[in-house]
C-alpha cells in the first residue's frame, strides 16, 4: 500500500489545518509512516467562500455522497459537526467499509455507544482525538499513555472561549456580557454563544473523555452542567481575597463507588497548576494511582491545533492499516465486554466545599441567623468576611465552608434566602483544593 486515500466532508476551518498539516509537514508524516496519505475528494455545500487553505477544484464537490459513493476512498473525516446528517455520513461511512475521523464531540456525546458499537460490527475503526480538547493529544494520554493506571480523578478546563471570558473577568474587572462581546469580537465566541457559556460543549468533552478514563460508557446526559453566565466580577475579586481562581471546570471523580460526573463554575487555589491556564487555553489534569499528578496544556481549539488531532488520527488509522490491524486500542481503551457501568453519583450527594455570598442588611445578628442554619444543616463555615460595600441596599457576606453535602446546602440556602434579613439570592460556588489533587507549580 503505497497511499491512502481520504475523504473530506467539511472545508471549514478545522478541515482547512487538516489540509494545512498534512501538506507543510508531508516529509515528517511520510518519514513516520512509510506510506502517503492522499486527500482525493473534498464535500461542502458551500464551495464559493475563499478558505485559508485552497483546494484543487477538480477534487471539490457538493455532495458527501460522492465520497461515500467512491470505493477507493479508505477513511471519511467528517468535520461538518452537528448530529445530522453528520450521524448518518459517518454510519454509512462504515457500513461502506471504510474508516471514520471526526471532531464531532456533540455526535459522540450523544451517539458515540452506537457509533463505536457499529463500527465494531463493520471491523472499521473510528478516530476523534480533535473531539476533546483540540491540540492536546488527551484520549491517546488517556488510552494508551496512562494504560496502566486506575484513575482517580480527572478534570480540566476544556473549553477555550469560557476560558478566555473568566480570564477577562478575572484580570481586568469585566462584567460577563462585555467579557462575551470582546469574546465574540476576538472570533473565540460564536454569536450564539450558548453551547460554550453555558458549559454543555465541555459537558460533551467530559462524557467522552470520563469514559474513557473511568472505563464506563459515555452517558452525556448524566453530567451535571451549570455554565457560567450568573458569574459576577464581585465574587471573583472575593474569591481573589481567599486565594482563589474561579475556572469551569469538567471534573470526573471516583467516590465511594460512584462516579461524580460534573462542570461548573469551580474556585480552585492560586497556586494549583490549573489557575494559570489563562485566556483560550485548555489543561487537563488528571490522578492515576500509578503516575500520580499529571498535567497536559495547550491549546483545545483552532485551525491547526484541531487540524493537528485531525492528522494524528489518520497517521494512527494509516498505521493500523498498513499492518492490516482494525482496532488495535478499543475506542474508548477498555474492552467493550469490560466497561463498568459505575454509577453516576447524583448531584445531591456530591460532597465538596463550598463559596458562598449572601446579600444580607447590615444589623447585628444576621450572621448568627444564617450560621445556625447552616449549622443545623451540618455544614461548617471555614472563614468568613463581611465588607462595608453596599450592593442594592445590602452588604456581602461571604463564607468559605467546610466539606460539605450539596443537598444539605441546597436545603440551607432556601431557608436562608427567605430570611427577611437577606436580599435576593445567595450565590453558590463549589471549590476544589483537595491536597492529593493541588500538586504544586514547578
Ligand atoms: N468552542 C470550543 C472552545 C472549541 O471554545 O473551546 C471547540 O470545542
Amino acid at each position: 500500500m503505497e497511499s491512502i486515500r481520504i475523504g473530506l466532508i467539511g472545508w471549514g476551518t478545522v478541515g482547512c489545518g487538516m489540509l494545512r498539516t498534512l501538506n507543510d509537514n508531508a516529509r515528517e508524516i511520510h518519514a513516520r509512516l512509510g506510506v502517503r496519505l492522499d486527500v482525493v475528494r473534498v464535500a461542502d455545500l458551500d464551495l464559493e467562500t475563499p478558505r485559508p487553505v485552497a483546494v484543487d477544484p477538480k477534487i471539490l464537490t457538493r455532495s458527501a455522497q460522492d465520497i461515500l459513493d467512491d470505493p477507493s476512498i479508505h477513511i471519511v473525516v467528517e468535520l461538518i459537526g452537528g448530529i445530522e446528517p453528520a450521524r448518518s455520513f459517518i454510519l454509512k461511512a462504515l457500513e461502506r467499509g471504510k474508516h471514520v475521523v471526526t471532531a464531532n464531540k456533540a455526535l459522540l456525546a450523544h451517539h458515540g455507544n452506537e457509533i463505536f458499537d457499529f463500527a465494531s460490527r463493520c471491523g472499521r475503526s473510528v478516530g476523534f482525538e480533535a473531539s476533546v480538547a483540540g491540540g492536546i493529544p488527551l484520549l491517546k494520554a488517556l488510552r494508551e499513555g496512562l494504560s496502566a493506571n486506575r484513575l482517580d480523578t480527572l478534570f480540566g478546563i476544556l473549553n477555550g472561549t469560557a476560558n478566555y471570558i473568566l480570564t477577562r473577568m478575572t484580570e481586568n474587572g469585566l462584567p460577563f456580557p462585555e467579557a462575551l462581546a470582546e469574546a465574540q469580537r476576538q472570533g473565540y465566541a460564536e454569536a450564539d454563544p450558548t453551547l460554550d457559556v453555558d458549559g454543555i460543549d465541555t459537558a460533551h468533552k467530559l462524557a467522552i473523555a470520563g469514559a474513557m478514563g473511568f472505563g464506563t460508557p459515555i452517558r452525556f446526559d448524566q453530567v451535571y452542567v451549570e455554565g457560567i453566565r450568573d458569574i459576577d466580577p464581585l465574587d471573583v475579586q472575593f474569591a481573589s481575597e481567599f486565594g482563589y481562581r474561579l475556572k469551569l471546570l469538567a471534573i470526573a471523580r471516583r467516590t465511594d463507588g460512584q462516579l461524580e460526573l460534573r462542570v461548573h463554575p469551580t474556585l480552585i487555589p492560586e497556586q494549583h497548576v490549573l489557575a494559570s491556564v489563562r485566556g483560550a487555553y485548555n489543561a487537563v489534569h488528571i490522578h492515576g494511582n500509578a503516575v500520580g499528578n499529571i498535567m497536559l496544556y495547550g491549546l483545545g481549539a483552532g485551525m491547526m491545533p484541531t487540524g493537528s488531532a485531525v492528522v494524528a488520527d489518520l497517521v494512527d488509522l494509516a498505521r493500523d492499516m498498513t499492518l492490516g490491524i482494525v482496532n488495535r486500542v478499543p475506542p474508548l481503551g477498555f474492552l467493550p465486554e469490560h466497561t463498568a457501568d459505575i454509577p453516576v453519583k447524583p448531584m445531591d450527594d456530591v460532597v465538596t466545599r463550598y463559596y458562598f455570598r449572601f446579600s444580607a442588611v447590615d444589623r447585628p445578628g444576621v450572621l448568627s441567623k444564617i450560621s445556625g442554619i447552616l449549622g443545623t444543616n451540618h455544614i461548617s463555615i471555614a472563614a468568613v468576611i463581611q465588607k462595608g460595600r453596599e450592593v442594592e441596599g445590602a452588604v456581602p457576606i461571604v463564607m468559605l465552608t467546610h466539606e460539605a453535602v450539596e443537598k444539605d446546602v441546597r436545603r440551607s440556602l432556601e431557608a436562608i434566602d427567605l430570611l427577611d434579613i437577606v436580599r435576593g439570592t445567595t450565590r453558590l460556588i463549589r471549590i476544589e483544593d483537595r491536597a492529593e489533587n493541588t500538586a504544586p507549580r514547578a
